[in-house]
């Protein structure tokens, strides 16, 4: 079986000319800047299991903690608020001092933009002010889903009402409001979901887009359907908030809405470069951190790092312990832990971090005590820590990138801009003067980093956005306003992978499977093969896989356990496929009563089986209401690869031998990626499709199925054809349909080898 190889071309040289990598590709040494991040991080992920579920978590909107399930430590070292200090914080708010202000602003204009330094009281503030003047039905949308549970908590806190009555929240699977809700705290991509019910949001008399500087693709596309809305509800309020960055594009989109900025104080920041290039910026973090801990007085403040993501983190995290015990150990006999350290706790914050230890970050210490909170850019604006006074920044984010040309969206740590960068270093003089420390050279900073962060609608995938707003009647994706355009690469792109999966008709519009896929809350691939299945009878299973895939990873991989973690792992793996393994490992849970005991037994994340279990009520609720059949396979588990191949043809690589595989459609190598059930096996399948490309050194397919090539060219026709070639060649050929694994010889469909090539490009 053999693949044609034309149009090879490059990963790394991104043609999309709007995106960062193709600039930092000219400019160059960008690219070498990011190329040495990537071959660091590299180096840690092919140990790090947890790997898996952030990158899926990312694409998905949820990420992974395997390593929290074991310890979750009860919080003694941080004090909750009392009221009185709570009402004391809030009135020294810059925004309460401009609450009326604020109040007639919004009561005199339809839109309005507020301005604000981040922390200046924007998003806990304003919805409360509004609240009390009498509007009943708010609306705040946030980009990140932390943001919206974190500040829905505060907020009920400071008006002194239960999470979920007055005040409550929701993100994708997790709905905290009742009845009673009157503000309501949401991720933007919510509220969009909720135009798709409800097209004139006639349940809102308010709507705050919150963040909006951060310009997620969401908040985008929001802002595009709501210009719209306006002139249909002439009653409905919309304020945009946005900190200082940006905020002129916003007042002019809304036809000139008034901008009115909080006046606010801050102090001023040193910035402090790297004097040479920093070649690993966590062991920079490291030193600069515990640095700044043994040189300075407690009193001095606490230490925020900016680093890229979960793995980083908790290399930092456990770098900077180890150090300092190394340090206070020999000076006091003792000390034998980190424990035993008192003048000192180290937070990490993330979006896959538990609630209940996100809150941690925001409480006061005793004063003989620091923190330092190592956190990835939910720090920059959406959260605020007050005692903050040393900024160190690691120069890195991570962020999705889609590669229009070849049609892949990869997630990659990529070098931040100077707004980014700015945004940092500001954390550090919120209540005295501070000090920033960048992890890179000043000419770096110059001549390297872009001015700003390239808005997510220009560096990402579009399917799941044109999928909705072809649902809400946009036939003509060109012509909506977008505050900014996406390429129009990326556009065709996206359109061209719909209308591979049959979600959009040959004239661009909706097809009626297209339609059933916008009804649920998941990614298009995902969505049809929801219903693929449901045509085929194994729904529930499906339904079992795709919950499984939105949540962080279920294996947990803790750091003194690694061999026995794996071993444990291994015993759930079946061998063809990384979504049946899933299967599996959700099955036997259930067999098993759904045990947290016997989840702990085999390093299995209790806490994401449970979320996946609780996920596939939902989704299972949804697919009722839309009468989308569920029904079981038994123990027909062939039928369910062929399903998730029906989403995912697109996705296809082929084996070039020794466990070597290249992408169908690109030609390129790609690997498959050390957790997976597909990983070093001695027989590998001849053909797999994955449900997601992670960029490191190398291009890693992250959850792998084999599939049989009559299955790529049932769902691929339209990509690859299939061809007979001579006898000449006359190996059997390995089908991974075969129940048995069974060498299937050439005598078989058709009788002679087949020849798998691309015929659209
Ligand atoms: O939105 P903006 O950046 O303007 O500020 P904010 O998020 O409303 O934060 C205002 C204040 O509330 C800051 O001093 C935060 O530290 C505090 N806050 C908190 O203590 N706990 C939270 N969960 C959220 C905010
Ligand atoms: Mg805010």
């Amino acid at each position: 079986v053999i693949t044609m190889l034309e149009g090879r071309e490059s990963i790394s040289a991104f043609r999309n000319p709007q995106s960062q990598f193709s600039q930092a590709a000219k400019q160059g040494s960008n690219l070498i800047h990011r190329e040495r991040a990537t071959r660091h991080r590299a180096r840690r992920n092919n140990t790090d299991s947890s790997l898996q579920s952030t990158t899926l978590g990312n694409v998905l909107g949820v990420q992974a903690n395997p390593i929290a399930e074991k310890h979750e430590p009860p919080d003694t070292n941080s004090q909750e608020p009392t009221r009185e200090m709570i009402q004391l914080q809030r009135e020294s708010l810059p925004a309460y001092k401009v609450r009326e202000e604020l109040v007639s602003l919004v009561r005199f204009n339809q839109v309005s933009i507020v301005i604000g330094e981040t922390g200046s009281g924007k998003t806990t503030q304003l919805a409360q002010f509004l609240h009390g003047d009498g509007i009943s039905s708010i609306a705040i949308t946030q980009p990140r889903r932390i943001a919206a549970m974190s500040v829905a908590r505060r907020v009920a806190q400071e008006m002194d009402v239960a999470l979920g009555a007055e005040v409550g929240y929701s993100i994708r699977f997790e709905d905290v409001t009742s009845s009673k809700t009157q503000i309501k705290f949401m991720t933007d991509g919510i509220l969009l979901r909720e135009t798709l019910l409800d097209p004139y949001l006639s349940h809102y008399d308010c709507i705050i887009i919150d963040e909006a500087h951060e310009r997620s693709l969401n908040t985008d596309v929001l802002m595009g359907i709501l210009k719209d809305l306006l002139t249909k509800r002439k009653d409905i309020k919309l304020i945009i908030t946005s900190a200082t960055i940006n905020a002129a594009k916003f007042s002019k989109f809304f036809g000139n809405a008034p901008q009115f900025t909080i006046p606010g104080k801050t102090f001023p920041v040193d910035v402090v470069y790297a004097k040479t290039p920093v070649d690993d910026y966590v062991e920079a973090a490291v030193l600069e951190a515990t640095r700044i801990h043994l040189g300075t007085a407690i009193e001095s403040g606490d230490v925020l790092i900016f680093m890229t993501g979960q793995e980083d983190i908790e290399v930092t995290e456990n770098g900077i312990k180890e150090k300092l015990l190394q340090v206070y150990s020999k000076r006091d006999a003792q000390i034998s832990t980190f424990e035993d350290i008192k003048d000192l706790e180290v937070y990490p914050i993330y979006s896959a971090l538990p609630p209940n230890l996100q809150n941690r970050i925001f409480h006061k210490l005793d004063p003989s005590k620091r923190k330092i909170v190592i956190a990835t850019n939910i720090a920059e604006t959406s959260l605020t820590i007050d005692s903050i006074r040393y900024v160190i920044d690691s120069g890195y984010s991570k962020l999705k990138v889609f590669n229009a040309k070849i049609g892949l969206d990869t997630l990659a740590v990529t070098p931040i801009s100077c707004a980014n960068a700015n945004q940092r270093s500001g954390r550090a003089g919120r209540t005295g003067p501070g000090t920033a420390y960048r992890l890179y050279t000043e000419e770096t900073y110059d001549d390297d980093m872009y001015p700003h962060t390239i808005p997510e609608i220009q560096r990402t995938n579009l399917s799941n956005t044109i999928l909705l707003l072809k649902s809400l009647g946009v036939t003509d994706i060109l012509q909506f306003p977008f505050i900014d355009k996406p390429p129009t690469e990326t556009l065709l792109a996206s359109m061209y992978e719909l209308w591979f999966i049959n979600a959009l008709d040959n004239f661009g519009a909706l097809t009626p499977l297209g339609r059933e896929m916008s009804k649920l809350p998941l990614p298009p691939s995902l969505s049809k093969v929801l219903i693929v299945a449901s045509q085929y009878d194994c729904s529930e299973e499906i339904l079992t896989i795709v919950s499984m895939l939105s949540v962080p990873s279920v294996f947990h991989r803790p750091k003194e356990y690694e061999k026995e973690s794996d071993l444990a792992r291994a015993k759930f793996f079946v061998p063809e496929s990384d979504h049946l393994t899933l299967l599996n490992v959700f099955s036997q849970w259930r067999q098993n009563r759904y045990s947290a005991q016997w989840c702990q037994r085999h390093f299995l994340v209790h806490r994401s089986l449970a979320r996946a279990k609780d996920i596939r009520e939902q989704l299972a609720r949804i697919m009722t209401r839309n009468k989308i059949p569920i029904s079981s396979s038994g123990s027909d588990w062939t039928i369910i690869r062929k399903c998730i191949c029906s989403g995912f043809a697109h996705q296809a690589a082929k084996s070039s031998g020794l466990g070597k595989y290249v992408s169908l459609k690109t030609g390129l190598r790609v690997d498959v990626h050390p957790t997976s059930a597909l990983f070093g096996l001695g027989d590998p399948p001849p053909y797999i499709i994955y449900h997601e490309l992670l960029m490191t050194t190398k291009e890693y397919m992250i959850c792998n199925t084999a599939v049989d090539p009559f299955w790529l060219m049932e769902y691929g026709g339209l990509l690859y054809n299939i061809k007979r070639i001579g006898s000449s060649t006359a190996d059997s050929v390995m089908f991974p349909g075969s129940e048995t694994g069974t060498a299937r010889t050439a005598k078989d469909p058709l009788d002679e080898q087949i020849k798998l090539c691309e015929t659209h490009r």
